[in-house]
């Protein structure tokens, strides 16, 4: 049975699909960790993702297919809260690892990652990333039952730490200890749901807000990984186009003080505190680490990022406009 077949039997079973309906099974492109359908069922078009046991980028990457049931439980826990948009699990299936949730039409939900390549920088978007992330976070703060139903630390450590951070202090010895620490106290560090992948590339942005996908990395630990790990983002990509960098200078500041002004379940200032430094940390990963961004191609653009990260990871305390500073002052001429 082909890919297409054995979605549109498991729909059937799951009841979404009608028993002699044959829906249009369209695999989409671009994720790499899973194989991801729209399919349009006589009720409408949905998404179906199913988690690949094998990334498609590296070939020593591995990752448990749990993962997609991790995915649809963050969204069921994140989906009550008032704030962040998510896709609604429609059916799932955790012996196939496979789920179906709600289609958000692309003509009209644009991935925020093409949206930031383009120049179309919307800080008001990027504030609004950052409250309803700190929605996810402030409505899942100390929730002891959370906690025990995202204990996913081995699967973090794998996916996020080890490929992040450990991989990194591997390529930079000098930094090892910093980095190393880092990583200690995101793991020591158990608050509130973390969704572990707030990339651009996994929001879209539509006429209500941001939506966001791809939560399979889901952990119950330390808010400030998110929100450093999408600031970092808004930071890479000044450095990839600087004819943008004022503007992705703007939303990058817009996303750090509607996230912090949303930090209600310890002072902002202590989780800035952890954030930064992360910050640092994973500008540094996104050159070195095990995952380096695909667009940042040049011997100088890298070293740009690599020294403002090392310069950054020098000092002892560190806010997220000490970040902004260091790579906004060693942006090139345009
Ligand atoms: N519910 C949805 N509605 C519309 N499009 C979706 C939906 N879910 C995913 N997509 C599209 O598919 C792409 C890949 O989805 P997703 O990020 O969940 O998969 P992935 O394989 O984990 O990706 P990657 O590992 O590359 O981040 C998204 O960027 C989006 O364009
Ligand atoms: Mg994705």
């Amino acid at each position: 049975m082909g890919a297409a077949e054995e979605i549109t039997a498991w729909l059937r079973e799951a009841g979404l699909a009608g028993p002699a309906e044959a829906p249009a099974v369209t695999p989409l492109a671009g994720g790499v960790s899973s194989d991801v359908f729209r399919v349009d069922l006589a009720r409408g078009p949905v998404c179906v993702k199913r988690a690949l046991a094998q990334l498609k980028v590296a070939a020593d990457w591995r990752a448990p297919v749990e993962r997609s049931a991790n995915e649809a439980a963050w969204l069921r826990a994140v989906r009550p809260l008032r704030g962040p948009i998510v896709p609604e699990v429609l059916a799932e299936d955790t012996r196939r690892h496979l789920f179906a949730m709600t289609w958000f039409e692309p003509a009209s939900h644009p991935v925020w990652k093409a949206e930031l390549t383009a120049g179309r920088v919307d800080s008001a978007f990027a504030a609004a990333v950052g409250r309803a992330l700190a929605r996810v976070h402030a409505g899942t703060a100390d929730a002891p039952d959370l906690a025990r139903a995202f204990a996913t630390d081995a699967m973090f450590v794998s996916l996020r730490i080890e490929p992040y951070l450990t991989h990194t202090a591997a390529a930079h010895p000098a930094l090892g200890s910093r980095l190393g620490a880092i990583a200690e106290t995101t793991l020591a560090t158990r608050r509130a749901l973390v969704h572990g992948d707030v990339s651009p590339k996994n929001i879209l942005g539509g006429p209500d807000g941001p939506v966001f996908l791809d939560a399979e990395c889901a952990w119950y630990g330390d808010p400030a990984f998110d929100i450093a790990f999408c600031a970092n983002h808004l930071l890479l990509k000044a450095v990839w186009q600087p004819q943008h960098a004022a503007a992705y200078a703007a939303a990058f500041d817009a996303l750090v003080r509607a996230y912090l002004k949303g930090v209600a379940w310890e002072p902002a200032e202590a989780l800035e505190a952890r954030a930064a430094p992360l910050l640092a940390a994973l500008l540094l990963a996104r050159i070195d680490g095990k995952s380096p961004v695909e667009y940042l191609t040049t011997e100088a653009a890298k070293a740009r990022v690599r020294d403002a990260a090392s310069a950054l990871l020098a000092r002892p305390a560190l806010r997220f406009a000490d970040a902004a500073g260091e790579i906004h002052d060693r942006l090139g001429a345009p």
